[in-house]
């Protein structure tokens, strides 16, 4: 686990190094998230445009006790694990229901960083004062390798937000194969899908009419000025979004507006661009429910339910390690 800030800065510094020295140049989505970035993403999720939010809340108002009843939430201790804290307003909605259910659990948020994790669990002290819950700060996979070898409660990992739309498919089935090592078969996989639907709907919830997606992307060229001594000219580049319907993907990009060179201190480099260059900034990939089939069974998993918000945008999948997949 990294921990010292000047480990996380070499990790910054060589992924910048890497996307940048890349053909086509891109930087990693991952780092979108400083205290402006997840200010920026706050702000994302109320915009009009941007339904996924909105679609998976109302899975979790409207459905609350049909997830209950399939996690058999009734009737053991488990542990409810959630892998990257957010600011925990769709969790809220499953911890107050499954309190009120006297469900026997502990909730476990799990996230890399400190200061979400602070405001998450300061936000459910003062909502659930009988919550019983113990943050984990770290990586995902370690932290839930040390929970499998130390107890056998039941876990039910919820993965929202559409979060896996952040890695190509190649990815998301690494990282579904990874969790199913570190599950028990009882245990349960929840994750949030962003489904496809009219191509026009999804580019335009990565392409404002106000630029705040923009300022998302143009905001790591900022972090990247400040944390690493660059001299990116922030108006010399422009936020492009495009969505492939038969890749089912949306991509943004940022488009340098002029042949310009950039200098790193911390890499102690240039980086020459072309008029018009793309940088690959970011994939969010949306999904068919045939595709999350496979993607279950390709990754040793069985889908026990898939909740629909009212307007089939999105589904919450459920998901158990698959019978035959336990040797
Ligand atoms: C966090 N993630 C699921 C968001 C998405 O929809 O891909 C990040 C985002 N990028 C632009 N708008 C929102």
């Amino acid at each position: 686990m990294q921990t010292s800030s000047a480990a996380k800065h070499d990790t910054f510094a060589e992924d910048v190094l890497k996307g940048l020295s890349s053909e086509p140049k891109s930087l990693s989505s991952k780092y979108f998230y400083d205290d402006e970035g997840s200010r920026l993403f706050q702000e994302i999720m109320k915009l009009p445009e941007y339904y996924l939010t909105r679609a998976e809340l109302e899975i979790f108002q409207t459905q609350t006790s049909e997830i209950f009843e399939s996690l058999n939430a009734a009737r053991a201790e488990f542990d409810l694990i959630e892998l990257g804290a957010g600011d925990g307003t769709k969790t809220s909605l499953l911890v107050d229901y499954f309190l009120r259910q006297n469900a026997d659990f502990h909730f476990v948020p799990i996230d890399i960083s400190a200061e979400a994790l602070n405001f998450l669990t300061e936000k459910f002290e003062r909502q659930f004062p009988a919550l019983s819950m113990k943050a984990e700060q770290g990586d995902y996979f370690r932290t839930l390798e040390t929970f499998q070898q130390q107890s056998n409660r039941q876990k039910v990992i919820l993965f929202l937000g559409s979060n896996i739309g952040n890695f190509n498919e190649q990815q998301a089935l690494n990282f579904f194969r990874h969790l199913g090592e570190v599950m028990n078969p009882q245990d349960f996989l929840f994750i949030g899908f962003d489904l496809h639907k009219n191509p026009k709907t999804i580019l335009r919830a990565y392409d404002d009419a106000n630029g705040v997606t923009a300022k998302f992307n143009l905001n790591l060229l900022k972090r990247i000025n400040r944390e690493l001594g660059a001299n990116f000219n922030i108006e010399e580049f422009s936020h492009y979004a495009s969505y492939h319907p038969t890749e089912r993907a949306a991509r943004s990009f940022l488009i340098s507006q002029k042949a310009q060179t950039v200098f790193i201190e911390a890499l102690n480099q240039t980086f020459e661009f072309e008029k018009w260059e793309p940088i690959f900034m970011e994939i969010s990939q949306k999904y068919g429910v045939r595709m999350i089939e496979r993607l279950a069974e390709k990754s040793g998993f069985q889908i026990v339910k898939n909740f629909f918000d009212s307007n089939n945008f999105y589904t919450n999948s459920l998901w158990k390690p698959a019978q035959n997949h336990w040797r």
